[in-house]
């Protein structure tokens, strides 16, 4: 399940304008500096496929990437970044949930969370406005390596808790470190594993 090539394809802010054909696609959300671009180059193998920065609010259109000519992978900007204006913060909402409303290609979001973090309620919200539109999604859990292997343990744990609050099942998840490359394959096989027809 390798990543045998990775090409951008397209940026832009409108979904109307996102790629036309019928390629099944995944995409990658979650707050700004979850660490959403450094996860898509830990899977891609690649340094800088997607922009990434120690400053929250890094990505801000809707990214297309090919994967092995199979599939597209979308790197999406943050939600909950308090220091864009309110317009533009209005704009963005939009245009994700455009996207989301619209985009019949996605198989599958991946919400980020990092891992060091209890659920927040913004991230446990939009998982809700997901579950509410029908569409898919796993969560992946972002750096790994800030953690040792047993509070790993206990944060997913705590973390599972909190959603079986609200849901009756716990979605797929991912542990992954960007910086030590842990999870590339969980995530990758379960791509290959949803996008066969
Ligand atoms: P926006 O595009 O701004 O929404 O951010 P993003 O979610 O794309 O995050 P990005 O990948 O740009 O990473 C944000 C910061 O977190 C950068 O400083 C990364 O180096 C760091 N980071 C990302 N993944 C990891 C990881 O697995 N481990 C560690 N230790 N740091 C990480
Ligand atoms: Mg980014």
């Amino acid at each position: 399940t390798k990543v045998k090539s990775a090409e951008f394809v397209m940026s832009n802010s409108d979904v109307a304008k996102c790629p036309k054909n019928r390629i099944p696609e995944y995409a990658f959300i979650g707050r700004s500096n979850v660490g959403k671009s450094s996860l898509i180059n830990m899977l891609t193998d690649r340094k800088s496929l997607a922009k990434t920065s120690g400053r929250p609010g890094k990505t801000q259109l809707i990214n297309h990437f090919i994967i092995n000519e199979e599939w597209y992978l979308v790197d999406l900007p943050g939600y909950g970044y308090a220091r864009v204006s309110k317009t533009s913060k209005k704009k963005f909402q939009k245009f994700i949930t455009n996207y989301f409303e619209q985009r019949q290609q996605l198989v599958s979001a991946f919400v980020l969370v990092d891992i060091r973090h209890k659920p927040q309620p913004i991230d446990l919200e939009f998982m809700q406005y997901l579950g509410e539109n029908g569409i898919p999604f796993g969560i992946v859990f972002t750096k790994a390596d800030k953690l040792k292997p047993n509070a790993i343990d206990n944060h997913v744990d705590d973390y599972c808790k909190e959603l079986l609050k609200t849901w009756e099942e716990i979605p797929p998840y991912f542990i992954t470190s960007s910086s030590k490359k842990i999870g590339q394959d969980d995530v990758l096989d379960f791509i290959n594993n949803t996008n066969e027809e």
